[in-house]
């Protein structure tokens, strides 16, 4: 199995490092066969070697290429490490998921790796992520991967939608399938309303499309930096303004919420091994054993086999 080339600490404000792609590749996925960027120093992610003939998507390409922030799982094109860093930074930040990435890869570098791990201590490792339930789905689908092989569709993977799916077929196999998380999404409405073409380089497309909406083309943007100003619908236009609006969900109050409960009780009995009573705090147990997340023990609370 491919490891991911380097495992540096992260750094935030780091340029992209001028190395060519992994010379190994992971095998691809089924269905996935496609012709991809040769490994050539021209491939390096900060240059646009094959012909990306949308001015605008060049533009924001360039900009990648000054600004990109380096972070660890860009050196690799493995699609477990992409899928493990995909499901990472979906609902925290990106330093934190750099961190704990770099983390996951050293003790669990692939899949059989991580299928062989018990429940517990995956759910131990992902401490200060959040929303166990992933971590829980990505120790299924890892044991579903490890014995059953990469299923034709990603999505049939517990915990694996279309983002993730697309994710891994974008930054692992290179395919001109663009991840539309919500900053690539108003992007692509302010600044690319009837479609854009990432095929000529699909993989730096993906990244920059993201990073940009990520820094640049905010909910609130910084157009008077923005290298694509020209040409954009500008962020009040009525696509933008429904994109903005479609997918947006308030993040609930954690403090005091039933998650913060669920989250302090998990943590706790994965560190005392077991010995938490079960009337602790029935609400947050009875979610938590629900989601197959922790397991009650007569009146104690124990962490899942
Ligand atoms: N590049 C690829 N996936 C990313 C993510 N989730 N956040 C930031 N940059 C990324």
């Amino acid at each position: 199995m491919p490891r991911p080339a380097t495992l540096a600490p992260f750094s935030p404000r780091a340029r992209v490092p001028s190395v060519p792609r992994p010379a190994v590749l992971a095998p691809r996925l089924p269905g996935c066969e496609h012709a991809s960027v040769p490994a050539s120093p021209a491939a390096a992610p900060g240059r646009h070697p094959v012909d990306v003939t949308d001015p605008g998507l060049a533009g924001v390409i360039d900009w990648f290429a000054a600004e990109a922030r380096e972070l660890p799982w860009r050196a690799t094109r493995d699609p477990y490490a992409i899928w493990v860093a995909e499901v990472m930074s979906a609902q925290t930040t990106v330093t934190r998921a750099a961190d704990a990435w770099t983390r996951w890869m050293v003790r669990w570098p692939d899949v059989p790796t991580l299928a062989a791990a018990s429940l517990a201590e995956v759910l131990a490792q992902w401490q200060g992520l959040g929303y166990p339930r992933r971590a829980r789905d990505l120790h299924r689908s890892a044991r579903i991967v490890a014995v059953s092989g990469w299923p034709g569709e990603l999505t049939e993977l517990p915990g694996v939608g279309a983002y993730v799916a697309a994710a891994i077929r974008c930054f692992a196999h290179e395919q001109a399938v663009v991840p539309i998380d919500v900053n690539v999404r108003r992007v692509l409405a302010r600044r690319f309303p009837g479609g854009v073409d990432t095929s000529g380089d699909a993989w730096r497309a993906g990244q920059a499309l993201m990073e940009f909406g990520q820094r640049v083309c905010r909910a609130r943007p910084d157009c008077d930096v923005c290298p694509v100003s020209a040409g954009c619908a500008g962020p009040d236009s009525a696509h933008a303004a429904a994109a903005a609006a479609a997918p947006r969900r308030r993040q609930a109050r954690f403090e005091g919420s039933l998650r913060q409960r669920r989250g302090r009780l998990l943590r706790e009995v994965l560190h005392h091994g077991g010995m938490v009573a079960a009337r602790a705090d029935v609400e947050a147990a009875e979610g938590l054993i629900a989601d197959g997340l922790l397991r009650r023990d007569g009146a104690w609370l124990r962490p899942p086999r």
